[in-house]
């Protein structure tokens, strides 16, 4: 079967393989064998397939991973021939707290993820996908998808009348949007283009702010929310927004620490944290049983991800590129 690896360390786009590699094994007890049909592209692919993260060499990249159940071994009940399903992203955290291992086991990193034609593996990998969601779409929801549920209702509770701030346009952001408007609040989003918050716009987004035109983006947060700020801040920038995101958060609210965009470390405003008793909490993708209640919320609001490109698993490195370049809006899919 086919299948995409990664080059030596550190590695390149240039350097990833597409190359036959065997087919997996028959299904053992409780195991299934997926036709794999979609994947899609997130940040952390990126880093891995760039060598920003210390992944093995001839790694399998790709975290989200949707397909069709061809295959199941002996005394699977919850899965038969022809079901789809999709991938989650912590393959041992069914539930609880988030576990101790990091991402040793999580696929695409510290084990091989779903660029290729097959898999076989436990069940409790993958969950059942929404009703109606096509393979591409579903395999936007193991890493974009339940990041952006995590920060909104596992970590937070947001309900209708609240105001949630997002940054930028990519997967993780435009999920929190389409999840916070489904939750009846009110979205303040941001994007360094104009043409993108249109889109925004579009989607429900109630106030724009361009972060390029606008530098201290989280004092006009606070005036849009004439001077309260915002109930939580869906934070994929990192070191380089965090102090923004402070400054438009209320008294007592909660900073969704997701993302590195803007670097991996910097100085904080400590007074202020302490000052408006904020509660900033570091988060990472989240479990099995809270990607269940994802697409059962998702049902229930008839949310459909926004795919704005896809490319053939051959062309990985092409969609890498056109995300680098920064062209997409939302998700860009791979189709397998
Ligand atoms: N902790 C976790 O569990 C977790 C899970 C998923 C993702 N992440 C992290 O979250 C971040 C976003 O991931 P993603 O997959 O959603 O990426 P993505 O789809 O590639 O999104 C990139 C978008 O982010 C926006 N952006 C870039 N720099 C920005 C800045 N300084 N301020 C505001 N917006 C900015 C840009 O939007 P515009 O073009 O509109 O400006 C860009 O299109 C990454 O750092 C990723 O590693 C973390």
């Amino acid at each position: 079967m086919k299948a995409i690896r990664t080059g030596a360390t550190p590695s390149t786009l240039e350097a990833l393989e597409f190359v036959d590699i065997d087919s997996p094994s028959e299904p053992g007890p409780g195991e299934i064998t997926v036709a794999l049909k979609a994947s899609s592209l997130n940040f952390h692919d990126y880093a891995v397939v760039k060598g920003m993260i210390p992944a093995q060499q001839g790694r399998i990249p790709m975290s989200d991973g949707a397909g069709e159940v061809v295959a199941v071994g002996d005394g699977v009940t919850d899965y038969k021939v022809g079901d789809p399903v999709v991938s989650t992203f912590f393959p041992e955290w069914l539930d609880g707290g988030p576990p101790q291992t990091a991402f040793t086991r999580v696929p695409g990193d510290g084990i091989d993820g779903y660029a290729r034609e097959t898999v076989t593996a436990p069940t409790t990998w993958f969950t059942r996908v929404p009703h109606g969601y096509s393979a591409a779409e579903a395999a936007t929801l193991t890493c974009a998808g339940l990041t952006a549920w995590r920060a909104l209702f596992v970590d937070n509770a947001i309900k209708p009348g609240d105001t949630v701030l997002v940054q930028g346009s990519g997967g993780v952001s435009i999920f929190a949007l389409q999840f916070a408007k489904a939750a009846g609040a009110t979205v303040i989003a941001t994007s360094s283009a104009g043409e993108k918050l249109e889109r925004l716009k579009d989607l429900g987004a109630d106030h724009l702010i361009n972060y390029k035109e606008v530098e201290a983006w989280g004092a006009k947060a606070l005036e849009i929310t004439g001077g309260r700020g915002v109930d939580c801040v869906v934070e994929i920038g990192g070191a380089g927004t965090l102090d923004q995101s402070m400054m438009a958060t209320r008294v007592g609210g909660h900073v969704a620490l997701i993302g590195v965009l803007a670097g991996f470390a910097g100085p904080v405003q400590t007074a202020l944290l302490m000052a408006k008793n904020l509660r900033v909490q570091g988060l990472t993708v989240g479990s099995r049983a809270q990607q269940l209640d994802m697409i059962a919320g998702i049902e229930a609001n008839g949310i459909k991800p926004i795919i704005s490109d896809t490319f053939e698993l051959e062309r990985l490195a092409d969609a890498f590129r056109h995300q680098e370049a920064n062209r997409h809006f939302g998700k860009i899919a791979v189709a397998i």
